[in-house]
C-alpha cells in the first residue's frame, strides 16, 4: 500500500496514524486512574497513573504529528452520501481531532494546577510549571474526566458513520 493518499483511498501512513491513536485512546481509557485525588496519587496508584499519563502523552504528541501530515498529505474524498451525512460525519471528525487535543492538555493543566507532576515512562518527572491553584485544578481535572468520557462516544459515533 502507498505511503501517501489516493484521491480516493488513505495511505498507509495516514492509515498507521488512525489505528495507533485508536488502540492508544481506548488503553489509556481502560487504565484511568479513578478515585480520590488522593488515591489517584496515592503510591499504590502509581504504575496505572503514570502508564496513563505515559499513553495519553503519547496521544498527544500522536495527534501533533498526525496534523502535520494531514497538512502535506491529501484527504481523499467522501464516497457519495447525503449532504447532512456529510456534515456530520465533518463535525464528528473536527470534534475528535479537538478531544484528542484538549484531553492531554486538561490533564497536564489540571496535575500541575493540582501542584503534582506529570510522571512518563523513562522520562520521570516533569513540572508542575505554574504556581498551584488547587480548587481551579480540581476543576481543570474534573473537565479531563468528562472529556475522556466524551471521546469513548465521539469515537463510538465516528465508527457508526464510517459503516
Ligand atoms: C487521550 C488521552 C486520555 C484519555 C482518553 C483519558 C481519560 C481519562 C478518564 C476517563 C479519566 C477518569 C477515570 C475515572 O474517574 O474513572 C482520567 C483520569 C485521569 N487522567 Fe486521563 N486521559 C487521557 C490522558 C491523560 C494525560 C496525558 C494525563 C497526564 C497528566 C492524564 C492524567 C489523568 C489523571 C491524573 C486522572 C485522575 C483524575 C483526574 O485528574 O481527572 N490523562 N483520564
Amino acid at each position: 500500500m502507498p505511503l501517501l493518499s489516493a484521491r480516493l483511498r488513505y495511505g498507509a501512513a495516514a492509515q498507521i496514524f488512525h489505528w495507533l491513536t485508536a488502540i492508544l485512546v481506548v488503553a489509556a481509557y481502560i487504565l484511568s486512574p479513578g478515585g480520590s485525588e488522593q488515591r489517584v496519587y496515592s503510591s499504590a496508584a502509581d504504575f496505572n497513573r503514570q502508564t496513563h499519563e505515559t499513553l495519553g502523552t503519547c496521544v498527544f504528541a500522536l495527534t501533533l504529528l498526525r496534523l502535520l501530515w494531514r497538512s502535506i498529505d491529501r484527504t481523499p474524498e467522501d464516497p457519495p452520501m447525503k449532504p447532512w451525512m456529510m456534515r456530520s460525519a465533518k463535525i464528528v471528525r473536527v470534534a475528535l481531532y479537538g478531544l484528542l487535543i484538549a484531553i492531554p492538555v486538561a490533564a497536564t493543566m489540571g496535575a500541575f494546577l493540582e501542584a503534582h507532576p506529570l510522571t512518563l515512562w523513562a522520562i520521570g518527572n516533569i513540572g508542575p510549571m505554574f504556581s498551584p491553584r488547587h480548587d481551579v485544578g480540581q476543576t481543570v481535572a474534573e473537565i479531563h474526566t468528562t472529556l475522556g468520557n466524551v471521546i469513548l462516544w465521539a469515537a463510538g459515533l465516528h465508527a457508526v458513520a464510517a459503516l
